[in-house]
């Protein structure tokens, strides 16, 4: 293991909230892992806590198995690049890149920076000055500083995020493929999911400070930890439906009386109040006893984005094939036991996903009847 974070805590001042509450993460040696969040979760405060520009309130950080918590910046052998960029301005874009790279034989520090500065397409650049430059350029010789130094860990706060998409989704498998020539051990810090499924190996969700998930991008589509990672990835987001357990499935909030019936699957005991999640590529239109009424139907090229009124009840649905369905009309729609999700709708813990059943014939019912 390269890094273990163990129950670190930040409050700032003599503030009693904790912009990072009890946090416990471990990554291998050459792993890239991405810390993903929306704005306020904590993320870049973890991030300097690790490099050593703010002090833990609480818990250990350990790197190549040296408590480095109590260490100076200078010492912990981490090279971060700052979401300000913090490039130094008398320095050219080549000088704050080879920055403190000493020459030694078989390695050429101006070698390193002019590999950087074309991975990042800005090799015309490296004679001229910070101030003189875009948001974007500033941030990828922030970026190239980082990557040019040999540390033990490479801290990358936000570092595309000035970058047209285009630009972005190249750098992106580009820093990520010398990431993983060097053997560097990395932290991408993101509130971007198409980056963070992109460029990492485990993605650790966090959110209020709390860390919500860590796993690889498979795990946290297919077996979310609980309602919060569910809905945060995944575009659209999966359609959340509370519901409460009935006798022989789940009986949908509402007035309607919307029912999944789930013959032969285990579920909570009767009563409980669930949620039901449903991805959106997982809702079939055009089949299953569920029916709604189509809001919009957008064909984006590739695939259908359909919204529905099902009961009061918003539904999205992703298909990949164009859906012939008019604004204001009434279609079936319906999904298969293996691609639900099922949370409890106090905690918002997962409590199952998916359900194999033995006969695929199971079906889902509109109860007509009243309650
Ligand atoms: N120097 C500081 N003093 C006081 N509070 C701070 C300080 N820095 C951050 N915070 C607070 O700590 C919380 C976490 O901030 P942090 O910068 O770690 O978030 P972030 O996840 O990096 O967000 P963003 O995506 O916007 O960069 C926020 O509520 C923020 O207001
Ligand atoms: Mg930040």
């Amino acid at each position: 293991m390269m890094l273990l974070l163990d129950h670190l805590s930040k409050a700032y001042g003599r503030s009693t909230v904790r912009a990072v509450k009890d946090l416990s993460l471990q990554i291998e040696d050459g792993e890239f892992i991405a810390l993903l969040g929306s704005s306020g979760c904590g993320k870049t405060s973890t991030l300097r806590m690790i490099a050593g520009f703010e002090a833990a309130t609480e818990g250990s950080i350990t790197l190549a198995g040296r408590r480095i918590d109590g260490l100076p910046p200078a010492q912990r052998r981490v090279a971060m690049a700052f979401e300000g960029y913090a490039l130094y301005p008398p320095l050219t874009v080549e000088d704050n890149i080879g920055f403190g790279l000493a020459a030694k034989p078989g390695f050429d520090p101006r070698q390193r920076v002019r590999e950087l500065a074309d991975l990042l397409e800005i090799g015309p650049i490296l004679k001229r000055k910070p101030a003189g430059l875009s948001g974007g350029q500033q941030q990828r010789a922030s970026l190239a500083r980082a990557l040019a130094r040999d540390a033990e860990l490479h801290l990358l706060d936000e570092p595309m995020g000035q970058l047209e998409p285009q630009l972005r989704a190249i750098l992106r498998g580009r820093v990520k493929a010398l990431t993983k020539a060097r053997g560097l051990t990395s932290v991408l810090v993101t509130h971007d999911q198409t980056e963070a499924n992109a460029m990492a190996d485990r993605i650790a969700v966090m959110e209020g400070g709390v860390l919500q998930q860590y796993g690889t991008p498979t795990e946290l589509r297919e077996q979310p930890a609980n309602l919060f990672v569910a809905t945060f990835f995944g575009e659209p987001p999966m359609n959340a439906l509370p519901a409460v357990v009935g006798n022989s499935g789940l009986i949908l909030d509402g007035d309607d009386n919307t029912h999944a019936s789930l013959p032969g699957v285990t579920l909570p005991p009767l009563g409980t109040p669930v949620v039901l999640g449903l991805r959106p590529h997982a809702i079939t239109l055009g089949q299953g006893d569920w029916a709604a009424t189509v809001i919009s139907n957008r064909w984006l090229g590739d695939e259908a984005h359909v919204a529905l009124d099902m009961g009061g009840r918003l539904i999205v649905v992703v298909a990949h094939h164009r859906i012939a369905a008019r604004t204001g009309s009434v279609i079936p729609l319906g999904f298969a036991p293996r691609d639900l999700h099922l949370f409890d709708a106090k905690t918002g813990q997962a409590l199952m996903h998916g359900v194999q059943t033995l006969s695929s014939q199971t079906s889902f019912t509109e109860r007509k009847s009243g309650p």
